[in-house]
């Protein structure tokens, strides 16, 4: 067969949150259908995508310099060229008119469409899609990506967000809440089990709200209900959670239900109610910690990491301390903390413009966070030592040979001599060694 009859090829770049990995995957799926083979190399592709992310400045940034490698490319061979998500929801416009040589510019509503948007980019024209989807009959994509293979997999049980955290860029790019009908999800759900999955994670901007308004059909609480009646998955988990929608029903599975992970990540931003307010969180700290508390009794044991905001404009140095002393009140696991970046269009803008926090203040209250956060996450890990935990095996470890990694049920992630004949099982696994990450063990016998 001649050159023109070779497979094309697709290669993807993805920046941001776990939301954007699946769309990415999703995007893969339809593209198959197309004849796109997906590669791991660009310089092989003839399509390359750039999946974006707006939720930092630092992340725009980088999408700028991963950009100007691929135009680059673009120079020395024929290549069409796509910007995806978030920045290209929120900017398309503009990239198209600053880079010349992009072809295509869609934003998250667009991905169930790219077969289309591609098509019409492949032929000539230069297509600029960031018009947000109607709600009702929002087209969810069946498709799972051929790459999905692992013990962990993604399901999204809907789509946007309604909130307006007063920082947050997101429901500009995302466009509003729409939840995804429960029997497509449980679809995906067997689907992915069929092909190893262990480990469900339910994905979403606001994931208990699901089912409040459109879509859905069931609660949230429901919903965990039929997904732990899947045979095969041991682990449920779930992301992002809002501490203001978490109901006494979702409290109650966590009695019922084996399979929800012993560990929930819940962004509190801010351990001071002040900033709480300014943020527009709708929660205060004091009801953030009787979460917390309902969910352990509930479950005995259960662990919490979070995201953590400092430097929000009008931060004092008391409003820090009560985020550095909420750190140690919950004895958070993990957080993944940053710096206020200044997003266009939103409403903390304003509050910026009047009551800025430096960068040098922010930096030095980042810092201090992160090194307690560290010492906690060391600790935690160390306190395994001894101890003889169910450990469900993902994979191979990131950096050693014949050492596989494993998650407990609280998300610790546990390295131990090992081979592929475990990936999916769940085995005891005696804990040597705690680090701040992770944790070393033998598989006990
Ligand atoms: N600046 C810094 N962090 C932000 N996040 C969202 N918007 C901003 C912003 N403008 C953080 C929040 C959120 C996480 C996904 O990203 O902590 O929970
Ligand atoms: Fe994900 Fe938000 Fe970044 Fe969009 S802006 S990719 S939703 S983190």
């Amino acid at each position: 067969m001649g050159e023109r009859d070779a497979a094309k090829r697709v290669f993807f770049h993805t920046l941001g949150c776990q939301m954007n990995d699946y769309d990415t995957g999703k995007m893969r799926a339809l593209l198959a259908a197309d004849g796109y083979a997906s590669t791991d190399d660009p310089e092989l592709a003839d399509l390359i995508v750039v999946n974006t992310c707006s939720i930092r400045e630092k992340a725009v940034e980088k999408m700028h310099s991963v950009l100007g490698e691929y135009r680059r490319a673009k120079r020395s061979r024929p290549l069409t060229l796509g910007v995806a998500g978030c920045v290209a929801q929120e900017r398309g416009e503009q990239l198209m008119a600053k880079y010349p040589d992009i072809d295509l510019m869609f934003g998250p509503d667009g991905v169930p469409h790219v077969r289309e948007l591609v098509r019409e980019a492949v032929a000539g024209k230069r297509v600029l899609d960031i018009d947000l989807l109607d709600l009702e009959n929002y087209p969810f994509v069946s498709e799972v990506d051929p790459a999905q293979s692992g013990v962990g997999a993604f399901v999204t049980i809907q789509k946007g967000c309604d909130n307006a955290c007063t920082f947050c860029i997101v429901p500009q790019t995302r466009g509003v809440e729409v939840s995804r009908p429960w029997e497509q999800i449980l679809e995906e759900v067997r689907t992915v089990v069929a092909r190893g999955a262990r480990d469900i994670t339910l994905i979403g901007q606001n994931v208990n709200s699901y089912g409040l308004k459109l879509g859905g059909g069931v609660t949230f609480a429901q919903l965990l209900y039929k997904v732990a009646e899947v045979p095969g998955v041991t682990h449920i988990r779930y992301t992002t959670s809002h501490p203001r929608d978490m109901g006494d029903d979702v409290v109650q599975a966590y009695r019922d239900l084996p399979q929800l992970a012993s560990h929930l990540h819940l962004p509190v931003q801010s351990g001071s109610n002040r900033v709480l307010r300014r943020m527009k969180r709708f929660y205060t700290r004091e009801r953030y910690l009787e979460v917390v508390a309902a969910l352990r009794a509930a479950r005995p044991g259960m662990v919490f990491t979070t995201d953590v905001i400092v430097g929000f404009p009008g931060e004092t140095d008391d409003d820090f301390e009560q985020t550095m002393n909420l750190l140690h009140e919950v004895g958070f696991i993990g957080t993944f903390s940053f710096k206020y970046s200044p997003r266009p269009g939103t409403p903390a803008l304003k509050l910026e413009m009047r009551d800025p926090v430096s960068d040098a203040v922010a930096g030095a209250r980042l810092t201090r966070y992160q090194d307690a956060q560290r010492a906690l996450s060391l600790a935690w890990h160390r306190a395994l030592e001894g101890s003889t935990v169910p450990v469900l095996v993902h994979g191979w470890s990131a950096h050693d040979p014949e050492v596989v990694m494993g998650r407990t049920s609280d998300f610790a992630a546990i390295n131990f001599p090992g081979d592929a004949s475990l990936f999916g099982r769940t085995l005891p696994v005696t804990i040597t060694r705690g680090f701040t990450h992770s944790a070393r063990g033998e598989a006990s016998r």
